[in-house]
């Protein structure tokens, strides 16, 4: 790959993602993540260029092409991966912006190294961008980055979309450096969000930081004006539409089945390891069918996949280790020769044998805890051109907001769970077909597709001009 890019994705992490086996040799294989999902298919139909790390420490690489993608990797020292990624991004950042469903850590170092390198992030794209071309940042480990940009490229045009939950000003404001995140952002000329919540969080979270004011969508700077809007993102609905449809699929998913014993009921769970998802919650409610007898054991199997992530950060060490003790509980309790009633599997899979999960599973149970979107219950959806299969969907997923037709639950709530689990497992054929027509409708309307062109067409066309600001500025405050 030569020369610079008018299109622009800036991401912590490309694509793929460069694994380094005990032995010494390295590997490529799929990114983790719902971030990597949606963006992946929107770069392979567009020109351009996606900076980020390539996963492994202390190597530098030359841009390269990847599965039709151009790639210039950013490198990060071991000494960063823990403390700009594993510490900023993963032990202070990601907890406090779900919720403080852990407690975040607070730490200087780590905040001085996430200064560093979305710095060298925003060199990467400053170097790799044309004159006037459009840059894509994405996610919270970057959030720097625009401001960063703009000083050093003020002809481009900056947008920043952030993948996971905006944080109600309360919580966001515990965050020591929460003046110089809020001023990162507003570098950019767009800055999206997957719901209108967020994006209202933020507005709010400018004018009682900075004393910005704002009307609408709009915040209006001294100088400038920065726009502010949710893109609920989403899937590859054609795609995957076309997968579940290939006959070696559909054969795979009959397979999974059978091996799986044929139980009336398949439940499948599939996330990274993470303990936003509510994997105990959904496994406690679960485990407590199957005690109080509501569901005889061989009638139902949870399949539970549980891809490794982030695994040298504390909070996920101990949450794996809580996990398979209750899996191995609650298969020591109710297992029966040939009669397992939890399967779990700490494993990557690649698209078409998770397609083939999907296509398998009854009922799809997704209970974050705290979640931007979640992209499996969208994948599920998409997967059930036959009609048939429920949706178990936690409140908190952003994807409840348009997947109302689900069964919803509080994950908080066990009984709640265990009463959406047993009804999705007896309703009829007439009334899953009713509610997965719907959903599928809007997960064909609202793909990957749209998520992108509307971001995109929103970040080109140019906000009201400054005068408008003297309007605003009864909301400043
Ligand atoms: P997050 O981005 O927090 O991981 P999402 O549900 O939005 O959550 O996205 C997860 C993505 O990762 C989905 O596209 C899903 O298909 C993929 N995925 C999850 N588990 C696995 C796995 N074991 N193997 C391969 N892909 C997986
Ligand atoms: C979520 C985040 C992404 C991240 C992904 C996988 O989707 O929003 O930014 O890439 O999880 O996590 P990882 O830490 O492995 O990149």
């Amino acid at each position: 790959m030569t020369g610079r890019s008018s299109f622009l994705i800036v991401a912590n992490r490309l694509p793929v993602d460069r694994t380094i086996e005990p032995d010494g040799t390295a590997s490529w294989r799929r990114s983790p993540g719902g971030l990597v999902t949606a963006i992946a298919p929107v770069m392979q139909r567009r020109q351009g260029a996606w900076a980020g790390w390539h996963g492994a420490p202390d190597e530098e690489l030359e841009p390269f092409e990847q599965d039709g993608m151009n790639l210039i990797s950013v490198p990060l020292s071991a000494s960063e991966v823990e403390l700009y990624y594993e510490g900023f991004s993963n032990a202070t950042l990601w907890p406090l912006y779900h919720d403080v469903v852990a407690p975040p850590v607070y730490h200087r170092t780590m905040w001085e190294t996430y200064r560093r390198v979305n710095e060298r992030f925003a060199n990467a794209a400053a170097a790799a961008a044309e004159e006037g071309a459009v840059v894509w940042v994405q996610d919270y480990q970057l959030q720097l980055v625009p401001a960063m940009l703009r000083k050093l490229r003020p002809d481009l045009r900056i947008g920043f979309f952030l993948h996971i939950p905006f944080p109600p000003t309360e919580l966001f404001f515990r965050l020591p450096w929460r003046k110089e995140l809020v001023e990162g952002l507003l570098g950019a000329d767009l800055v999206g969000f997957q719901l209108p919540g967020g994006a209202s969080n933020f507005r709010r979270l400018c004018r009682r930081l900075l004393g910005l004011p704002y009307k609408g969508n709009e915040i209006f700077l001294d100088d400038r004006v920065v726009t502010t809007q949710a893109f609920p993102i989403s899937v590859d609905f054609a795609h995957l539409d076309s997968l579940v449809r290939d006959p070696q699929i559909v054969n795979r998913a009959k397979e999974i089945r059978k091996e799986l014993g044929d139980p009336e009921h398949v439940l499948l769970g599939v996330d990274r390891l993470d303990y936003t998802k509510g994997i105990g919650q959904r496994l406690e409610a679960f485990g407590e069918l199957l005690k109080d007898g509501k569901l005889v054991p061989n009638e139902a199997v949870f399949v539970q996949i549980a891809t490794p992530s982030r695994e040298r950060v504390e909070e996920y060490r101990r949450l794996r280790d809580d996990i398979e003790l209750q899996v191995g509980r609650i298969n020591g309790e109710h297992a029966q020769l040939g009669y397992q009633p939890v399967q779990y599997f700490h494993q990557s899979y690649d698209h078409d044998e998770l397609a083939a999960l999907y296509l398998a599973a009854d009922v799809m149970v997704v209970t974050p805890l705290r979640d931007g979107m979640n992209l499996v219950a969208k994948e599920y959806v998409s997967c059930h051109h036959d009609l048939h299969g429920a949706l178990v969907l936690s409140e908190f997923a952003g994807a409840a907001d348009e997947l109302r037709q689900a069964y919803l639950v509080n994950p908080y709530d066990v009984e709640d769970v265990k009463r959406q689990m047993l009804a999705a497992m007896r309703a009829t054929p007439h009334e899953l077909a009713r509610r997965m027509r719907t959903m599928r409708r809007r997960v064909a309307t609202y793909d990957v597709d749209r998520w992108a062109n509307e971001f995109l067409n929103a970040l080109e066309s140019p906000a009201s001009p400054i005068s408008t600001r003297r309007s605003a500025s009864w909301r400043s405050g």
